[in-house]
């Protein structure tokens, strides 16, 4: 029996700096697509995952993550006696169960590693979740839900993957590939933003993870990595061949929203997705290309 995965970890303490000056005061995170904020949507694909216990690891301006997800008892109380119940619906699609959020600082920005690390009180002894919200999914089915259920067949870690081109190497971290069915893939190894000629592989980690505990002590060595930063990968490189560890070609699309296009895109893509919108959309957009 494999331990059941309840917990997910939410690195958001990074400064947004690429979507300055609407990030001077706001968290990235709080930034909306159609009218959702992107800590939304990943809170909401790993409920849809099973996940029951939350770990924001938060920095200098991020509180509002945390007021989204508390009960705004006098909104509530006013849009009750105006009886407004479909913005009522909206708002109650923030609220958590009571102790399920819980947040924790990450004080110097050290690294996508040195961040997990960070909520390691919260990890224990067990598997957990991470997903990065930069990393925005449109999928009929949540891609932790489709992580969880490839580790509840092979165990052991499992990451989310894409093929991108060869240019793109560099941004991401890389798989070498080992036994591969074009849907699971065996990892034998893990390069953080390799350049395109030295990349294993053109298959990149995107930001969902399930992990196994025993990654946070390999973080712990504290060893700098690319860009002199504390790098998830090196640690989960080190995992490999100790225990199980697979990259999950998911089904769905992903667009970065931490770059501009690709935040743009998502908003168009998920307007196309809504009946309220869609024609709307669709009828001036027409105008314009
Ligand atoms: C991080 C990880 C990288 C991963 C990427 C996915 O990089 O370090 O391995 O491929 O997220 O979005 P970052 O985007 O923080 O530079």
């Amino acid at each position: 029996m494999r331990k059941p995965l309840k917990k997910a970890v939410l690195p958001v303490a990074g400064l947004g700096t690429r979507f300055l000056p609407a990030t001077k005061v706001l968290a990235k995170e709080m930034l909306p697509v159609v009218d959702k904020p992107l800590i939304q949507y990943a809170i909401e694909e790993a409920r849809a995952a099973g996940i029951e216990q939350f770990c924001l690891v938060t920095g200098r301006g991020k509180t509002a993550l945390v007021e989204h997800f508390d009960l705004a008892y006098e909104l509530e109380h006013t849009l009750k006696e105006r009886a407004k119940t479909e913005a009522l619906d909206l708002l109650r699609s923030t609220s958590m169960e009571p102790g399920s959020l819980m947040s924790v600082r990450q004080q110097v920005p050290l690294g996508l590693g040195h961040a997990i690390w960070c909520a390691r009180a919260f990890v224990g002894d067990d598997p957990f979740a991470i997903l990065l919200p930069d990393d925005l999914v449109l999928a009929d089915v949540s891609w932790v839900k489709q992580l969880a259920d490839v580790y509840a067949e092979t165990g052991g870690n499992v990451v989310a993957v894409e093929d991108v081109p060869r240019e793109h190497t560099q941004r991401y971290g890389i798989l070498k590939v080992g036994q591969d069915d074009g849907r699971v893939a065996e990892v034998l190894g893990l390069v953080e933003k390799p350049k395109p000629a030295e990349a294993p592989s053109t298959l990149s980690i995107i930001g969902r993870y399930v992990l196994m505990p025993e990654v946070i002590a390999e973080i712990a060595r504290f060893e700098r990595g690319a860009g002199g930063e504390i790098q998830l990968t090196d640690a989960m490189a080190r995992l490999i061949g100790r225990q199980p560890f697979h990259g999950l070609r998911c089904q769905g699309r992903r667009f970065d929203c931490g770059d501009k296009a690709g935040f743009l895109e998502a908003q168009i893509a998920f307007a196309l997705k809504r009946p309220d919108l869609a024609g709307k959309v669709r009828d001036f957009l027409s105008r314009y290309v």
